[in-house]
């Protein structure tokens, strides 16, 4: 099938190179030509495991195609997927859905006489398909096109994998005709074992959005539950066992951390709130679930500040990983952008190490400096604090790299166990034991 990708960021990247890979001709549009030169010369634009091999091969055998010309890779393609950012507004928790709207409007003009697919893949709020579908009804017959809404559910670190082994597949259409083109454009995946699944388009939309708001439930919930642990003594990681072990609550998503961040969970769980006020319906769980991360990052800066007594002025404090989470160099909501500049604020001085390289954001902040690798980093400080899950970290030997006698341990992924670091007398904190 011919298919065209509008935005090529990770969804719109990675869905088109494996839509590509499983025998498809895909062209990825994007507005920034330097994004898609780079990636006409195999250079991804993002980190993302196995990615930019998947984009060299399907591009060199002429099935992944890179163009910044929306009018002809519409033109050419039956199903049109939509995958720009759908941000949240500047001044208020609603998604600003200009990138989608502005799009949905350059795609009406360039529909022809041939019938095509629109489909929203872009996390987008209930009743976006509705709008987009009156946006292009102006002018153009109904029979030439079907909007359907198909949420993206990938995870940033594991994006292939999880694109080629769904755990569901969700079209939102009530349209017969769409419904077995796009089953059969996910045939190879169903085969494999993807459930998939047919709702309203409405319903389909509102699936995502409640999955992320009940996935960012669930880590605020095993967060707080480690700081009663932290108070009374137990162990955090005997509960995400204990708990996990029943199989109506499951055992994923129960390890307490700095909180969630990235691109998604934090502007969608805003959203699913604000569209529900549209609805005069109070989603007050959600809205408490919010709160409780965006206060996350602070107690865990309090925690430092009891770790050196309040006196934290002049110390080294070595950050690994600045990331929202390992295996991506995404720092879109990441505790880090909260913690550095707060901690240089009460006059520490930061090192960071990343091995997604050195990071925009802190550049201009003085007393931040980056490492090239673990053991300059290390070297003069008194305090690490292990922030992001990298395999890089898991088996540091922290005291022939540390110069200092004394020095500190803030695992924030509870990498480390406790026990050995007691016998290997270093002063350890982890999260929730
Ligand atoms: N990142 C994730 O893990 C993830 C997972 C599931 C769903 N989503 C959703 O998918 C959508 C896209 O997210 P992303 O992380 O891929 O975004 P992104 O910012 O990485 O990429 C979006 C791309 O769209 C391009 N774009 C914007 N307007 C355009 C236009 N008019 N024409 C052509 N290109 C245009 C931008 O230049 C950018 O490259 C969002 O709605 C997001 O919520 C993201």
């Amino acid at each position: 099938m011919k298919l065209c990708f509008i935005g090529t960021g990770y969804v719109g990247l990675v869905s088109g190179a494996c839509f590509a890979d499983l025998g498809n001709d895909v062209v990825c549009v994007d507005k920034d030509l330097n994004k898609i030169e780079n990636l006409k010369k195999g250079i991804s634009p993002i980190y993302e495991p196995g990615l930019e091999e998947l984009v060299k091969k399907n591009y060199r055998n002429g099935r992944l195609k890179f163009s910044t010309n929306l009018k002809d890779s519409v033109a050419i393609s039956n199903i049109i997927f939509i995958c720009v950012g759908t941000p949240t507004k500047k001044k208020s928790n609603a998604t600003d859905l200009s990138q989608v709207y502005s799009v949905a409007k350059k795609i009406r003009s360039y529909i022809t006489s041939k019938f095509k697919i629109i489909i929203t893949k872009s996390t987008v709020p209930v009743t976006t398909g509705d709008e987009i579908e009156k946006i292009l009804s102006k002018n153009k017959s109904k029979k030439l096109f079907s909007v359907v809404s198909n949420p993206e559910f990938l995870r940033e670190g594991e994006a292939i994998r999880d694109f080629i082994y769904p755990d569901r597949i969700v079209i939102g259409t009530s349209d017969v005709k769409a419904n077995k083109i796009l089953k059969n454009l996910y045939s190879p995946l169903i085969s494999k074992g993807a459930k998939y699944i047919n709702t309203t388009r409405r319903a389909s939309e509102l699936i995502k959005y409640a999955s992320n708001a009940f996935l960012a439930t669930k880590i605020t919930f095993i967060n707080e539950i480690a700081n009663l642990c932290e108070k009374t003594n137990i162990n955090i990681e005997d509960i995400s066992i204990g708990i996990g072990l029943d199989k109506r609550i499951g055992s994923r998503f129960l390890r307490p951390g700095p909180g969630y961040g990235g691109s998604c969970f934090p502007k969608d769980t805003k959203s699913i709130v604000k569209t529900a006020d549209k609805f005069k319906i109070n989603l007050s769980l959600v809205k408490s679930v919010i709160k409780s991360n965006q206060k996350r990052s602070l107690l865990l800066i309090n925690k430092v500040n009891e770790i050196f007594r309040g006196k934290i002025k002049n110390k080294n404090i070595c950050f690994l990983g600045v990331t929202f989470k390992a295996n991506t160099d995404d720092m879109r909501e990441s505790s880090s952008l909260v913690m550095i500049p707060s901690l240089v604020k009460k006059g520490a001085k930061i090192n960071y190490y990343d091995p997604t390289g050195e990071k925009k954001n802190f550049k201009k902040i003085k007393n931040v400096t980056f490492s090239k690798d673990i053991k300059t980093a290390l070297h003069k400080s008194d305090l690490v604090i292990i922030h992001t899950e990298w395999n890089d970290f898991k088996s540091i030997n922290f005291k022939s790299l540390i110069k200092k006698k004394h020095f500190i341990i803030y695992d924030l992924r509870n990498i480390y166990s406790p026990l050995k670091m007691k016998k290997s007398k270093i002063k350890y904190f982890g999260i929730g034991r």
